[in-house]
């Protein structure tokens, strides 16, 4: 059977990569969370004092940071290493969120993840999410969504994850939080967030996570009967 790369790009928290894990299980195809890796770069920036106006550093940060995912059988998922040691529960925390669009606004930076994550599909069968996943990363995706939701909804429900997770953080921390990445997710130079031109939009502010993953897969069926 024939396979396809599916490109799930969106603004911050609005189940992209529940949706993507999900649509992966439910098809037999990998997940990559392309976030992840930015908040692994970022992790690492954090803890080795990286400055973000320095390019000779960042470069130098950049040939040190070994990003890898592996399999978590007990969450079903794969969780992300960064050299070697697996760092899945420490990017999600608040910290992270509070660089993370900063870094990833970095053209070094950038470059360096969209070119390890063209390298590490070596054939069709994928769900990748991110933000400039079917404009930038795989421009010839087969299947391409836009996913977006109202701005306090997306805060909600990032406030539960946290909280399942132990942080507890007020709501309109994560409100500005989500904002400021937003606009610094949509208006930097390089890979910029955005919806491509042959991308489908889905607004899941009122759709429940079942409701999220049968569109995608309906999309995947209807684009796979004419290929
Ligand atoms: O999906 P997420 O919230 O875990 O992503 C974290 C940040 O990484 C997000 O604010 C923007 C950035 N990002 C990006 O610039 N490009 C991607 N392909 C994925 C994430």
């Amino acid at each position: 059977m024939k396979k396809t790369i599916i490109a799930l790009d969106g603004h911050s928290s609005c189940g992209k990569s529940t949706t993507a894990k999900q649509v992966a299980k439910k098809l037999g195809y990998a997940f990559i969370d392309t976030g992840a890796m930015y908040r692994t770069v970022s992790l690492y920036f954090h803890d080795n004092h990286v400055s973000l106006t320095n390019p000779k550093e960042i470069e130098k940060a950049l040939s040190e940071i070994h990003i890898t995912f592996h399999f978590n059988e007990h969450r079903g998922a794969s969780d992300v290493y960064l050299n070697g040691l697996n760092v899945e529960e420490e990017i999600r925390k608040m910290y992270i969120s509070q660089m993370v669009s900063e870094v990833s606004a970095i053209t070094i930076v950038r470059k360096a993840m969209v070119a390890q994550q063209q390298k590490m599909v070596k054939h069709r069968g994928v769900v990748m999410d991110g933000r400039d996943i079917g404009t930038k990363v795989f421009p010839d995706a087969e299947i391409k969504v836009f996913m977006t939701a109202e701005p306090t909804i997306r805060a909600a429900r990032r406030q539960q994850e946290l909280l399942s997770k132990g942080e507890m953080v007020d709501l309109d921390i994560i409100l500005e939080n989500l904002k400021k990445r937003d606009i610094i997710d949509s208006t930097r130079e390089e890979g910029p967030l955005s919806q491509a031109e042959d991308a489908v939009l889905m607004d899941t502010s009122f759709m429940t996570i079942d409701e999220q993953v049968d569109f995608v897969i309906q999309l995947h069926d209807s684009v796979l009967a004419r290929l």
